[in-house]
């Protein structure tokens, strides 16, 4: 860059700093005029400096951004290989895609494998296994941890089984210690899907280090966001050489974007029936997608990856408030439990309302809709009661009582770094009103 360019470049920069503090400066709470919302974005001025600096570039497709975001993501979690897609559910597809890759010889996955799962979660969990061919098999969850067990999933086990692929509900990890030695006895793969838990550990290590390969959602309501965006990690070469092609159409070739003849035989091998020295950019070894993600998400990606310690220290902290206010009522609900060994960086706060309590779901969620108090519920509920799963192949191993129980009577409320405790306290004095108008 010549000195001109470099000098208009930090002009620019300083330019958007101010506009960052008149724009996005936070105006004080005000307790029933503020949404006290469940999940945001968290950023500063230097997430926009960071995504003006990769706009100037205007290398647009992946490049220095993405390769530093994606050194920082594996250094973050501990796993030797992270990959940058364009969003958490389309790095399902490519974790349950890459394990069916013909690299991995005949411990690969296939299509009429079953994989077991849970119906009590977020729909892009499942949907790669339907999509991929193979057939979930469900399984119940607790109220409480919201995650599956052991005995379940051992319990389901057949002898076409040959996948566990479940979510650490809500940042909750799954019991990550028994489940990953299930795996290894029978020989099974494990897939996490992270998305909802990036930053939880399990026996002081990250989530994601367990199985052979996680996924990993960076959407606005996540633990860092890149507005679109997501992630796969693994520690397995042959895997990661896997997940790579698929998210970049198939091909073969590992250059990444913009590089040339990195193998140093671009133009001098035999690849089946093409011709010898068949231009390596363009020949393709898997039926591959495009799930790549642009620089400018990674320049954002970057800067919230620095803000991620602080982040989960938040979620922490807002759970801990949330959980101290609802003791009082723990007759009316069943409140949240982190599961033995873990330290969840909360997602959100899930409370069960009990069918002993005054009122329902809907009527306290309602109330809090109607006082700005934002609440989920968790996610699709029992996956096999929504339309589009009336007519998937699927098995059923257990009775999913609880999965309808959370379907009928559960929601969160958020834990994200945007809440303060007074927002926290204002929304417990509300849903303390509440209680006190039902008797
Ligand atoms: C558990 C889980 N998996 C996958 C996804 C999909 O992520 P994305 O919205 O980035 O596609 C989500 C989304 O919130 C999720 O909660």
């Amino acid at each position: 860059m010549n000195e001109a360019a470099s000098r208009i470049r930090h002009r620019i920069f300083e330019l958007v700093r101010e506009f960052y503090h008149e724009q996005f400066d936070k105006p004080a709470f005000v307790p029933g005029k503020t949404p006290v919302r469940y999940a945001g974005r968290v950023f500063d001025d230097r997430e926009i400096v960071s995504l003006v600096d990769s706009a100037l570039d205007f290398w647009l497709t992946a490049g220095r951004f993405t390769e530093e975001f994606e050194a920082s993501l594996g250094a973050f979690i501990g796993t030797r290989f992270a990959m940058a897609v364009n969003s958490g559910s389309s790095a399902n597809l490519l974790a349950l895609s890459a394990l069916m890759s013909p690299l991995l010889g005949p411990r690969r996955l296939k299509a009429g494998d079953e994989i077991i799962t849970v119906a009590a979660g977020f729909p892009t969990t499942v949907n790669p296994i339907v999509q991929t061919g193979m057939i979930p098999v469900f399984i119940d969850v607790e109220i409480g941890t919201y995650n599956t067990t052991v005995d379940r999933i051992r319990r389901a086990l057949s002898d076409k089984t040959r996948g566990i692929f479940l979510a650490h509900t809500l940042g909750n990890p799954i019991d990550l210690n028994a489940i990953g030695q299930l795996a290894r006895e029978k020989d099974v793969f494990l897939i996490e899907d992270c998305c909802d838990a990036l930053g939880s550990t399990y026996g002081g290590k990250n989530v994601g280090t367990f199985g052979h390969i996680a996924s990993f959602s960076f959407y606005p309501a996540h633990h860092i966001t890149l507005g679109e965006g997501g992630a796969v990690a693994t520690n397995d070469p042959a895997i990661a050489t896997a997940a790579k092609s698929l998210r970049d159409w198939g091909r073969d070739c590992a250059c990444n974007s913009g590089e040339n003849n990195r193998c140093n035989q671009r133009f001098g091998r035999q690849y089946g029936t093409l011709p010898f020295g068949y231009d390596h950019k363009y020949v393709y070894s898997h039926i591959g997608y495009n799930f790549k993600v642009t620089d400018m998400q990674s320049a954002i990606g970057v800067e919230q990856l620095k803000k991620l310690p602080e982040f989960c220290r938040r979620r922490r902290e807002n759970f801990k408030i949330w959980e101290k206010g609802f003791q009082r009522w723990s007759d009316s609900f069943v409140l949240p439990e982190a599961t033995p060994c873990s330290d969840p960086a909360w997602f959100a706060f899930p409370v069960t309302v009990r069918n002993t309590a005054l009122f329902t779901r809907t009527e306290l969620t309602e109330y809090l809709d109607r006082h700005l108090i934002e609440t989920r519920n968790l996610f699709a509920g029992n996956l096999l009661r929504q339309p589009a799963y009336a007519g998937i192949g699927h098995r059923v191993a257990e009775d999913l009582a609880n999965t309808d129980i959370i379907m009928e009577r559960t929601f969160f409320l958020g834990t994200y770094p945007g809440l303060s405790g007074e927002m926290i306290d204002y929304a417990l004095g509300v849903i303390d009103a509440f209680i006190k108008e039902r008797g």
